[in-house]
């Protein structure tokens, strides 16, 4: 299997191929591969000549240093997974200073709002950093298609925005959320939780398909209001946010409107471990 370190050889090969190469599948992933990559991965393959898997757990998007130092990082086992899915998936795993070129910061970007909903308010210059990592790595790659869960639907639509902005030549495609056998949405961050968090974390995927039922019926206030009161009697988690809001603008939805389409979003810390998860309402 190839691997490169570094942009140059990255872009080196990609350009030695590029008369023959039809399409370029890109997966963008920082590691601690999932079955939920793995599938973004099987999608690219099946519609692609060949798929591009990046491994770079990118320092900007972090805005708690604490979560950035304990992120699970496991090269050796991650290209392990790809060799065994497809040997022939190239692997882009650079360092820090081959993106960063000394100067590790985010660039600053506008995504008409989008940026200032959920994930942005809680986690300060978040989308900055992912939008300056996602736009290099589009630079790099040149993919035709790039690959991205919906777990992190608020970052899906960012990066469609981003895409739109700049004008890049890139299709966006969403891939669903997969899932544990207890429904807790697969996660690189599920690694670091023990067996009984991990249990109880079901909580999350619960709460959101109740929360799917009740939508049927509730308005959105009512809704929120049960769910901060039911995590206030939990204290093995601590709920960051519980968010309904057009699918589209990622506004919370104050008034339902027929014509809309709303998800749940749902951001919980177990035991200083965050995870996030959402669901389709209607
Ligand atoms: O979703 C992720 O894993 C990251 O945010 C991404 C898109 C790879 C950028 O670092």
């Amino acid at each position: 299997m190839l691997v490169f370190n570094t942009n140059t050889d990255l872009i080196g090969y990609l350009k030695s191929n590029s008369t023959t190469l039809t399409s370029i599948g890109f997966v963008p992933t920082m590691g601690a591969l999932h079955q939920g990559h793995l599938s973004l991965m099987q999608k690219s393959l099946s519609e692609n000549e060949i798929t591009v898997v990046s491994i770079f757990v990118n320092p900007t998007q972090f805005n708690n240093p604490e979560d950035l130092a304990k992120y699970p990082r496991t090269l050796e086992d991650d290209i392990h997974k790809i060799t065994i899915l497809d040997p022939n998936i190239i692997v882009f795993a650079p360092t820090i200073d081959n993106i960063y070129n000394g100067n590790t910061k985010s660039d600053l970007f506008d995504f008409d709002d989008l940026e200032n909903q959920m994930e942005g308010k809680f986690r300060p210059g978040h989308f900055n950093g992912v939008g300056t990592i996602v736009k290099r790595l589009f630079e790099i790659v040149n993919p035709t298609v790039a690959y991205f869960g919906e777990k992190d639907f608020q970052q899906l639509q960012i990066i469609k925005k981003l895409v739109a902005k700049y004008n890049l030549k890139v299709t966006i495609k969403g891939c669903p959320i997969l899932r544990e056998p207890n429904n807790l949405a697969m996660s690189s961050r599920n690694a670091l939780l023990s067996f009984q968090e991990k249990q109880e974390a079901a909580i999350l995927y619960k709460t959101l398909i109740t929360t799917k039922v009740k939508f049927e019926k509730e308005s959105a206030l009512e809704i929120t209001k049960w769910v901060q009161k039911s995590f206030e009697k939990n204290p093995n988690f601590k709920l960051d946010y519980f968010q309904i809001a057009d699918e589209k603008t990622l506004v919370p939805c104050t008034r339902k409107s027929k014509a809309k389409k709303y998800r749940a979003f749902i951001a919980v810390y177990v035991n200083n471990i965050r995870l996030i998860d959402t669901i389709p309402l209607n």
